[in-house]
Order: C-alpha cells, then structure tokens, then sequence
C-alpha cells in the first residue's frame, strides 16, 4: 500500500543535538568494566547505593532491573567512521537492479509465494544476518471471477474488460498466471442496480449526496480512487444501503503528467495507460488492521476466530481502469445534478475532454449495471522472514521492515523498490559485521508478507511479540515504496525527526544540481504525521513504538505511478521510475545510516523536545477543529495547554541533561577514578531507557471508542481516511460527534498520558 496523501502537518527543520562521543564511551566501558574483576563486582552494587530511587516510574527503565550485557566490555571492532563509510558505500545499483528483477518476476500476492519468503532468508544468511521464516494462517480471499456490464432496458451496453492491456515490450504484462483485477476482502456477490457517481466516495461527499436527496440505498456507487482509502469507501457506501461499489482512476490525480496536456500514456510515454487497474484492499483499515478474524491477538493455527465483518464489507466492489468507466460515466450524462456544481469538493474529473459531463445519477431505473465478484475465501498460511544481529546491549532493539507480497507478479515500485533497498541494507551491514563490527543494540530486520490485504504480516507478528516489543523496541523503520520517482518523503513520530534531519542530510541526492547536494539539501523537511497504509501501523498505533516511513515519491515532473497496477514492473522502473537505479541505493543508505545511528550512538539519537513540540501544533490543530463546531464552544483547553507546556518544559530539560551526558562521556576520566564511569554508565542506560519508554506513555489500554485496537491517544488513522492520520484522534472524534461528555473524558485521558510521560523524564 503506502499511497502517500496531502500533507497533513509539518514540522520545521531544526539543528541537531550536539555530537555523540562514541569512541569514548566504547573506552569507558572498557576501562570501566573491563580491566578489573572488582570493577565488575561494583558495577552491580554502586547503583543501587549512588542512584535515587525513582518510585513513580515504571520499573522497567530502572537500570539495576536488567541484566548486564554479557559480553562487556563492548568493543564495537571498527570505528563509527569506517562503520558509516561502510554502510554508505556498499549499496549499489546493478545489485538493486537485480533484487528488483527477482521479486518482480513472478506473483507475490499475500500466502501464494512460499519460495521468494526462502529465497530471501537464505540471501540474508548469504550476506551473514541470521533469518527464519516466521508462519501465520490468515483468513484471506482470492480471485475467482468477475463481470462488470452496463445494461439498457435489458439490453448490453458495454461489457467492461476488467483486464489491463498486454503490452509488447513488459513482459510482465502478459504472463499466463498474472493476477486478475479485484479487490482484497472484498464481500462475493451479483448485483444489478442504477448507480450514482459519489466523487471520491468520502465521508463528506456522502453527506452532500443526501443533502441534495440522491437516491442512494439500492444503488451502486461509482467512484473515483482517491483521497481516503479504498474500503472507506465501501464501508460508508454499506452503511448507507448500497448494494455494490466500482471504482476507477480518474486522469484529474495525474496533475500535468496526462494525455489530455499530450503526453504518451505508458509505455510509449509517461501518462497513465487508460487500461491500468488498482488493485487494493478494501478492509476498514482505520478499524482493524491484520488478519480480521483474530483482532488483538496473533493468527497462529487453531486459534479462535471472529466474523470477519466488523472490518470488512459486505457489499461487492471491482476496481475498473478509466478506459471501462468511460462508457459508464458517459451514460450519466444529463441524469441529475452535474457534479461541477454540486459542492466545493466536487470537481468533476479529468474526463471532459472525452465527453463527460460528470452528472451525479442516478441513472434512470432502465440503465442499470451488473456487478459479479466471485471471491475464495481461504484460511491459508503466510510467511514473514526475520533476521536478527544482536547487540551487546540486550534490550534495546532497532527494528527495520519492508513488505514483500505485492498487488501483482511486478511490484517494482510498492513494495520491491523497498524489498531491493533492504537486501542493500543487510548486505552493506554484513560487510560490516565481516568487517568486525559488533553492533552495541540488536538490529531486526522484517520481509512481511500480506501487508496488502491490511498490514497482515506487521500485525500479527507485532501482536505475538509484543511483550518482548514493549521491553526492547527502540524504533521501527519502515519503507514501503522506496523508490518510484525523485521526491524524498517521509512520515514519523516527532521523536525521530531530528535523527532524519541528521541521516538525509549525509546521504548524497542522486540529483545534485550543484556538486555535493544531500537528499536534505534537496528534500523540502516535510515530516508527515503518522496515519496507516503501511506495516509502521502496529508498532505505531498498537504497540507504541516510534516508527518512520520513508522513500522517494512522485513529484509533479515524474512519470505517473502505475500503483497497484501491472504497469508497477520491472520494465516501467528501468524506463520511467528510476531509470539508474540511484534513487534505490540512496533508500538504502539512508536506511542503513538510519538503523546505524540508532543501533550505535550512547544515548540514543531521539528528542523528546521534538516530540513535546509536535505535541504542542497537534494540539493547535485540535484547537482549530474544536472551532468547526459550535457545540463544542464551552469545552476549555486550559488544562490541556498547561499539561502540554509542563510536558515540554520536561521535555527540554531531559534533552539537555543528555546532552550534558554526552560531553561528559567525551571528557577523559583518569582511571583511578572508575567509579564515575561507572556512575555515568548508570545514567546513560537510565537516559536510554526513558526514551525508549517516552512514546509507550502515550498508549491507553482501552483504545480508541469503537476501535479499540488503536491504543495511542495521540496517532491513529483517521475515522474517514484511513491512510492520513489524525492528531489526538479521540478527542477530535468527540467533536465531530458533538459529544461534550466524551470530549471531556479524552481530555482527561489525554492529561494523564501527558502527565506520565512528564513524570517519566523528571
Ligand atoms: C549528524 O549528527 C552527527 C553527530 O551528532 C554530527 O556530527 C553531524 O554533523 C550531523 N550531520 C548533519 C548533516 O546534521
Ligand atoms: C514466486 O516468485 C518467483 C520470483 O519472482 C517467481 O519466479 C515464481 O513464479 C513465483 N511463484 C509462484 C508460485 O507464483
Ligand atoms: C447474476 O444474477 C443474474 C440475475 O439474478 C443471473 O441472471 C446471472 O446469471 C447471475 N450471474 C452470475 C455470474 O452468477
Ligand atoms: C430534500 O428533501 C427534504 C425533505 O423532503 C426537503 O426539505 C429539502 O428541501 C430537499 N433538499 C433538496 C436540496 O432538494
Ligand atoms: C453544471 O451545472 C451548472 C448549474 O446548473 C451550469 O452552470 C454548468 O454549465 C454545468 N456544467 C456542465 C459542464 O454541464
Ligand atoms: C541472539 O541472542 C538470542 C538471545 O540471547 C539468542 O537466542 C540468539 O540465538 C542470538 N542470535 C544470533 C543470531 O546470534
Ligand atoms: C534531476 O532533476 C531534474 C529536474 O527535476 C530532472 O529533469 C532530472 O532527470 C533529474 N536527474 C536525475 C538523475 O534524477
Ligand atoms: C457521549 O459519550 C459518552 C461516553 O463518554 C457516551 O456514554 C454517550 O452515549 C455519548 N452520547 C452520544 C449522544 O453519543
Ligand atoms: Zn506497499
């Protein structure tokens, strides 16, 4: 998935914390904990004497409740220096070429492809990182047919093709077991009914629609693809009684890059092909992510399960390419309003210039469509693989992952562009590990399977091991798409932003307009909120991991993406996408460089101030949705602004006792005076610890109302988005329900998960 959407909020650029003296606290330990048996013996009884007693803070942070490392002292073998110079020199295109052709050679949907899950773990044995093949049985369909046709008075009009044209030179067109078009869980059924064009199918364009008083229960709804995921869609036109939903990809989302401005659809050129498809899933995904019939918990064999329907439709869908809706939206022509001047959302489409005149329906009773979706619904097994290096410091883990399954037998843009990038990643931290390297946290590296369908494989491992996640999980590093045109993107747990600012800003742009340029140099600093659509959702929104999503987007001047469609293949990628496979190997040194960073410096490379600061313009935006709503004028935000700003007073003072921390690891201690190392040792790992746990304060158990596996207060996909996401979600949501009382109780909610993480860096 990972389709990126408009901006949600950013976030300004800012300097990074002063410098990380690594080389000397590597000898500290040494000195400190090594050179002595007695040191050893202290080392256990000194805390516990020096350091105060923290009693309101979760125990788990507290360093004399962990095990020592075991193989202190740590040396890391090489340096940070030939470390970076390793990890930013390894990655190369012909390998990432090659990667590419691999995963997109062959079908990759979610459980159908066992041997490139293989094939992966033993490239990561090659490269010397430890992998398995971790199973999960998933309740998942498949394809069996499909009709889409336009009647008449009973009469065919038009029989959709429902197929994307072969193309001559893209092999990948025209293999015999390519997938067919359709719709992951999508409900089986045979529908004949008028159908209503709904714009993009939101929340909103639905109110409008009934506002005007358009028929819409018994109908289908024609929709565009577009800005809200795709089984929003479904799920909104269910509950208002339709019977059946066709959605198509509307030229207007191009921008510039369309036939109608003169450029050739692909693959003469790069517009879109009129025939190309998006497959996609339409779970409710800002409901329920992962297998939908083991909500919570993971789907291991025999375990019990639930109706699958409270987060996927039961009403059918097809997704068709405009080249099928053109005779569909023509036969609307005159029927009711024309969406042009329906409301301000409405804009009609990219489709005049062919005689469309955008009207709203319903179609009269005679002209109907036939929409037949046959769907298998199977509960079948699914293969994550799983590397691991582990750390000298046991728990404390970097955690990097990308899907493999794929819409189609491509994929070269979503996900193989990412698959490829972190084959790069783990082959360049093999050479490091060849090399001597003895990484100081455990870095664990994650191929998911079936994060199509809705995230499945991320989901239900995180939900198997999310004891162990909570205790050890520093970060997770997601990329999806990594490379399908020449835009960096990134999306982030404020938490992490500075880390970025400080990676992208080392890693050369393949596009250098003057010599030396970094990916920062070039990239506009914009870091999106998290919302959902790729595999971060469970580390995120669940599990309360900081988690990133990065990759290199299509701006206006790239070749339009041909997501989720056929045309996502090899070939287009060679020609159109990243013709010389730079913008591949820039993923992976950004994300090796990343994991790095995160995996090796003493204290951890998070803010907590960027994080508080996030806050604060979360809560700004809260501020001005309250003023949407008239009920909504008694509600007070005092509180909240004084709990936001002692947060970030907390916040700041935390980061620069860190800071503080770092430049006394950089001073030299004569030896004789052990003991401060070794105090300092102990204020490190407790410094270390609260970062780590900061993002976790922010979860309450009982989890968003009526989405109750969504447990952060502060992230979550929006109710009516799905892959945006929305800030404070259970207090927004209070608004837009206009109801005081729960607003209140989010505040409340709210001020104490605020109050914890204050408490916790005090
Ligand atoms: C990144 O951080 C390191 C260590 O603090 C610093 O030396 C370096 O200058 C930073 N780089 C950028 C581009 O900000
Ligand atoms: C699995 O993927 C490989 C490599 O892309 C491909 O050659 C093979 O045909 C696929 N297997 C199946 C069963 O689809
Ligand atoms: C769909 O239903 C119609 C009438 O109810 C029937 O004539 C047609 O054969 C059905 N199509 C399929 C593919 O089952
Ligand atoms: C919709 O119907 C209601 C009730 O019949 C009527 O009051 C209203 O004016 C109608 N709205 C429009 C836009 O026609
Ligand atoms: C749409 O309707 C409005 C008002 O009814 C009209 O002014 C406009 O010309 C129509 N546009 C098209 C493309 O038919
Ligand atoms: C990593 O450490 C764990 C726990 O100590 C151990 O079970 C595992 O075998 C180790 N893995 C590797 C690859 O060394
Ligand atoms: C660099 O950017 C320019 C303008 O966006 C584009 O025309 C050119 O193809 C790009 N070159 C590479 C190597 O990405
Ligand atoms: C408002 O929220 C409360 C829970 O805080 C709930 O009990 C109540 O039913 C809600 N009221 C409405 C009108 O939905
Ligand atoms: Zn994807």
């Amino acid at each position: 998935m990972d389709e990126r959407t408009p901006l949600i909020s950013t976030v300004s650029v800012t300097r990074p914390r002063p410098g990380y003296h690594h080389s000397t606290f590597r000898r500290f330990c040494t000195i400190a904990l090594g050179s002595t048996l007695i040191a050893v013996v202290i080392c256990f009884l000194i805390p516990i004497a020096v350091l105060p007693r923290d009693h309101d803070s979760p125990s788990s942070y507290l360093p004399w409740s962990r095990p020592f490392p075991r193989s202190w002292p740590h040396t890391s073998g090489i340096s940070v220096e030939e470390l970076r110079e390793i990890l930013s020199t390894t990655p190369d295109e012909d390998n990432a070429r090659s990667w590419s052709e691999y995963y997109t050679a062959g079908p990759h949907l979610a459980g159908k492809n066992l041997s490139q899950a293989v094939w992966t773990r033993d490239k990561w044995e090659e490269f010397g990182v430890k992998a398995d093949i971790v199973a999960y049985d998933i309740y998942i369909n498949y394809p069996i047919s499909h009709r889409l046709a336009l009647l008449k008075e009973g009469q065919l009009k038009y029989e959709c093709s429902l197929e994307e044209d072969v193309i001559q030179d893209d092999p990948t067109t025209s293999l015999k077991d390519r997938v067919p078009t359709f719709h992951g869980y999508s409900a089986s059924g045979n529908v004949t009914a008028p159908y209503v064009f709904v714009n993009y199918g939101t929340y909103q364009d639905f109110e409008d629609l009934q506002a005007a008083n358009i028929t819409l229960k018994g109908k289908i709804a024609l929709a565009k693809y577009g800005a809200i995921f795709r089984g929003l869609k479904v799920k909104r036109a269910q509950e208002l009684g339709m019977v059946g939903v066709v959605m198509y990809s509307d030229p207007q989302d191009d921008g510039e890059v369309t036939e109608e401005n003169g450029y050739k659809p692909y693959p003469e050129g790069p517009a879109r092909n009129p025939s190309s498809v998006q497959r996609g899933s339409t779970q409710f995904l800002s409901t329920l992510p992962g297998d939908p019939t083991t909500p919570g918990y993971p789907s291991k064999p025999g375990v019990p399960r639930v109706d699958p329907h409270g987060s996927t439709p039961q009403i059918p869908s097809l997704p068709i390419s405009y080249g099928d809706a053109l005779p569909l939206l023509k036969a609307l022509n005159g029927h009711g309003p024309n969406a042009t001047s329906f409301g301000k959302h409405w804009q009609g489409g990219g489709l005049a210039y062919k005689g469309v005149e955008y009207n709203i329906g319903p179609s009269p009773d005679s002209v109907v469509l036939n929409l037949v979706n046959e769907q298998d619904y199977v509960t079948t097994p699914l293969w994550n693989v799983i590397g691991i290096v582990n750390g000298t410091i046991p728990d404390e883990v970097i955690v990097l992952g990308n899907h493999r399954d794929a819409w189609i037998a491509g994929g070269a843009g979503d996900p193989n562009s990412g698959s490829a990038a972190l084959n790069e990643v783990i082959r360049s931290i093999g050479k490091a590990l060849e090399a001597g390297w003895k990484p100081l946290r455990t870095i664990v590296f994650a191929s998911w399977d079936g994060e199509e369908y809705g995230l499945i494989g991320s989901t239900e491992w995180v939900e198997e091991y999310l004891p162990w996640l909570s205790a050890h999980a520093v970060a997770y590093l997601n990329v999806d798409v990594g490379a399908r045109g020449k835009h960096f993107e990134a999306a982030a747990s404020p938490i992490l932003n500075k880390l970025i600012y400080n990676v992208t800003g080392a890693v050369p742009s393949p596009n250098q307009t003057t010599e030396g340029q970094s990916v920062g140099d070039i990239w506009d600093g914009r870091i999106r909120t998290m919302g959902s659509g790729s595999d971060f959702t469970a580390f995120q929104d669940f599990a309360g991991i900081p988690s990133l999503d990065l990759g290199f987007g299509s701006g206006p001047d790239d070749a339009v993406y041909h997501y989720h469609s056929n045309y996502d293949s090899f070939h287009w990628m060679d020609n159109y996408g990243d013709k010389g496979w730079q913008y591949h190997v820039a993923v992976a040194k950004v994300w090796a460089l990343l994991a790095a960073q995160l995996a090796e410096t003493p204290i951890l490379s998070l803010s907590a101030g960027d994080y508080a600061k996030g806050l604060s313009e979360y809560l700004d935006d809260v501020k001005d949705r309250a003023k949407e709503y008239s009920a909504m004028s008694g509600f007070s935000f005092r509180e909240l602004d004084s709990a936001t700003t002692k947060f970030r007073k907390s916040a700041a003072h935390f980061d620069e006792y860190t800071a503080k921390l770092g430049q006394r690891l950089a001073k030299r201690v004569p030896w004789w005076q052990w003991w401060k190392k070794v105090k300092l040792f102990y204020e490190v790992r407790k410094a270390n610890q609260k970062y780590k746990v900061l993002e976790r304060q922010f979860l309450f158990p009982g989890g968003l109302d009526s989405r109750p596996w969504f447990k952060h207060v502060v992230f979550a996909p929006g109710r009516w988005t799905g892959y945006a996401g929305a800030t404070y979600p259970g207090l927004v949501e209070s608004f837009e329900d206009r109801n005081m009382t729960n607003a209140e109780r989010w505040e409340h909610i709210i001020r104490e998960r605020l109050g914890s993480a204050t408490e916790l860096l005090k």
